[in-house]
């Protein structure tokens, strides 16, 4: 059995991580197209390395959630992969491993000029003039609007290959990654826990929808599959 995980910025909120999308979310107080987009790089890269140095900060203080554990102890018993849009290490903080970050990390920092050149940064600011090996301004390790997706196939290989995938706290709204569920083959049982689950349908697909928190709703949901399991050994 091989379980994957799609989360999105919602399995962080009980960490204390704004979601992009709700009424509060960081969309609702900056423009994508200001802060988030290659374009906003190439024309404000200071105001850009600010908004994500805020979001560095952010993440040094703040702690995985019930929902990350629940997928670390998942992978206890289970074989699971973990598809994250995040850009923070909630995931990591927890103990998972075996993680796809699609957007990006905010952890690590790259080389404006190549993209293979990547060095962890850890929660520290990067400055103008904080320059890679190849003399290159450092940017963010963050996949913007207006940039491919690398690791796309890679999540694309995951999704064929599940038995059941398991999406958390995402508004299924940006493509790729939204697009990725129609890579489920027809008898990969599709789970959806969010809040607003029950209004958005996975185009196509049969899907048991959880409306709630994750926090809440993914430890029992764990530990249900777990005694599913037992009786499968
Ligand atoms: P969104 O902000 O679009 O959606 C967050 C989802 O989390 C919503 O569906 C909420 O209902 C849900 N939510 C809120 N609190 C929750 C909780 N406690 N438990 C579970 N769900 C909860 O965030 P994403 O779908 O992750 O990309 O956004 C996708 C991408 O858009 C991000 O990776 C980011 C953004 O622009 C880039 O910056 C490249």
């Amino acid at each position: 059995m091989k379980i994957v995980a799609l989360t999105g910025a919602g399995i962080s909120a009980e960490s204390g991580l704004a979601t992009f999308r709700s009424s509060g979310g960081l969309w609702n107080q900056y423009r994508i197209e200001d802060v988030a987009s290659i374009d906003a790089w190439n024309r404000d890269p200071k105001l850009v390395l600010e908004f994500y140095n805020m979001r560095r900060r952010e993440l040094a203080h703040a702690k995985p959630n019930a929902a990350h554990l629940a997928l670390t102890r998942l992978a206890e018993f289970a074989t699971m992969k973990i598809i994250t849009q995040n850009v923070d290490d909630l995931h990591e903080k927890a103990g998972s491993k075996d993680i796809i970050h699609l957007h990006g990390e905010l952890t690590k920092v790259r080389s404006s000029l190549n993209d293979n050149l990547i060095y962890p940064v850890g929660y520290q600011d990067i400055c103008l003039g904080d320059l890679a090996p190849d003399g290159s301004q450092l940017r963010p390790h963050i996949v913007w609007f207006g940039e491919a997706v690398p690791l796309i196939p890679d999540a694309i290989e995951e999704v064929l290959k599940a038995d059941m995938i398991i999406i958390i706290g995402t508004s299924m709204q940006v493509y790729p990654a939204a697009g990725l569920i129609q890579y489920a083959g027809p008898g990969t049982e599709i789970i959806y826990i969010d809040p607003e689950a029950g209004n958005k349908k996975v185009l196509g697909k049969q899907v048991r929808y959880l409306n709630g928190k994750a926090g809440d709703l993914l430890p029992p949901l764990v530990e249900e599959l777990r005694i599913e399991f037992d009786k499968i050994r």
